[in-house]
């Protein structure tokens, strides 16, 4: 941003290093800039004034890559398509949890997810990818990418699924395997993938240029508290901001955060197809990254007294939850890799089947029934007929997602108060 101080990035006092949940009162925001205003305004402008014809000709350079930034020069304000200064600092905050060289924030998190691919995949193109993956990630690969001739191939965790290893090979038949892309845990089953596996993999086919295919991770399950991909290998992070990083339910909104030469690229393909968040969302979401580690860590410490009450209930078949992987698994052999806790989200089944879940959503009196998670309230939902309603029932029931299952995004209410309306509703299934 113009004229920002360095000041204000301080990653260390006194000679010990910040951590994470402190640089997200201010990282990245002088308050000189705003009147000595300790928060960020918000920045509701569609343009900013240049001081001189030269200046708007400098800034317009460095945005559009027709030159080299100066050391230490700061990208000027333009346009809000293109920049804003709410918008940046949420920018350069998130890169903070990850350990990423650099950030960019998308209206949603299928903003983020489809502009990073469209900027890395060309016709003939392949990507592999992780199933089951969310609804809309799954109806982008399956619907609309084929549209620009870009084939693809998944990989799973659940029993019979291909392996990656079988998945590069029937891509690698088809094309150029331009993305590995992973979800982990994978939306609605937590399900684990390997992300350093996935690495390892991508880099065995660099190219005599040294390009590989990259490895792109929905982190938006664990992240960005108890998982972080770019130490496992991963090339990019994409988020539906949406979720735990919004925290409140009230915004949409989504993120891409890796190395500063793809994350540049991926900004130029932003610019063009206008898919960037907006100053208010990027404001909500300063404020909610100042609470972002209470409420997930609230949110996990609850979700387990949630979990281990299904598991211990009559009408309960199974319970989905990463806290309960047992020791020898391949999964949990994952799990204590690259996961730091289980996190708040995960499904379980009821005996029966859609019948028996529904009775139970329709019985809920605190838990709304809605879609999305990573709220501060308790929220649940059916995948097999709401967010993976686009996926055929055949394979839906091959991935593990039953008619029977139910999904939990536990709040950060009493817990003792979810369980109570859990089973309650539980009576009536
Ligand atoms: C894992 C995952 N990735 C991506 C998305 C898409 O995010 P958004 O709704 O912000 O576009 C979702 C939404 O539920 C999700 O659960």
């Amino acid at each position: 941003m113009a004229k920002l101080e360095k000041s204000y990035r301080h990653s260390s006092v006194g000679g010990r290093k910040l951590s994470p949940e402190t640089q997200m009162m201010g990282y990245g925001y002088d308050p000189q800039l705003s009147e000595g205003s300790v928060k960020c305004p918000i920045f509701l402008t569609s343009t900013f004034v240049f001081r001189t014809a030269e200046e708007g000709k400098a800034f317009f350079q460095l945005a559009y890559g027709l030159r080299e930034a100066q050391p230490s020069e700061e990208p000027g304000l333009i346009y809000s398509r293109i920049n804003n200064p709410d918008l940046q600092i949420l920018e350069e905050r998130l890169t903070i949890w990850d350990g990423a060289e650099a950030g960019l924030a998308f209206a949603s998190g299928m903003a983020a997810i489809s502009t990073t691919l469209l900027t890395f995949l060309r016709p003939g193109d392949v990507i592999v990818h992780s199933e089951p993956v969310y609804g809309g990630t799954e109806y982008l690969v399956e619907h609309i990418l084929p549209q620009f001739g870009i084939a693809h191939e998944p990989f799973g965790a659940y029993p019979g699924a291909p392996t990656l290893e079988t998945a590069i090979e029937r891509g690698r038949a088809k094309g150029r395997v331009g993305v590995i892309f992973v979800e982990t845990p994978a939306n609605p089953t937590n399900d684990l993938v390997d992300i350093a596996a996935c690495a390892e993999r991508a880099k065995a086919f660099a190219s005599a240029d040294g390009s590989h295919p990259l490895v792109v991770v929905d982190n938006t399950f664990l992240g960005p508290l108890w998982q972080h991909p770019i130490a496992c290998g991963a090339d990019l992070v994409v988020y539906s901001l949406t979720k735990y990083v919004g925290g409140h339910s009230d915004l949409v909104a989504g993120a891409c955060l890796g190395r500063e030469t793809l994350i540049d690229r991926i900004r130029a393909t932003r610019t063009i197809l206008g898919a960037i968040s907006d100053p208010h969302t990027g404001w909500l979401l300063l404020r909610s990254m100042e609470t972002l580690k209470l409420r997930m860590t609230s949110a996990m410490k609850n979700a387990r007294y949630v979990a281990e009450f299904l598991a211990d209930h009559p009408k309960v078949r199974k319970v989905h939850y990463l806290g309960f992987l047992q020791e020898g698994e391949p999964q949990h052999a994952i799990y204590h890799r690259q996961c730091r806790a289980p996190g708040s989200t995960f499904s379980f089944e009821v005996n029966g089947g859609e019948a028996e879940a529904y009775r139970l959503l329709n019985h809920l009196k605190l838990a709304r029934l809605a879609v999305s998670l990573g709220g501060t309230e308790t929220l649940m939902q059916h995948p097999a007929t709401m967010t993976h309603s686009d996926v055929p029932e055949e394979r839906l029931t091959t991935m593990g997602v039953t008619p029977a299952m139910l999904r939990i995004s536990v709040g950060i209410e009493n817990p003792e108060d979810i369980i109570a309306d859990l089973g309650q509703a539980l009576d009536a299934v």
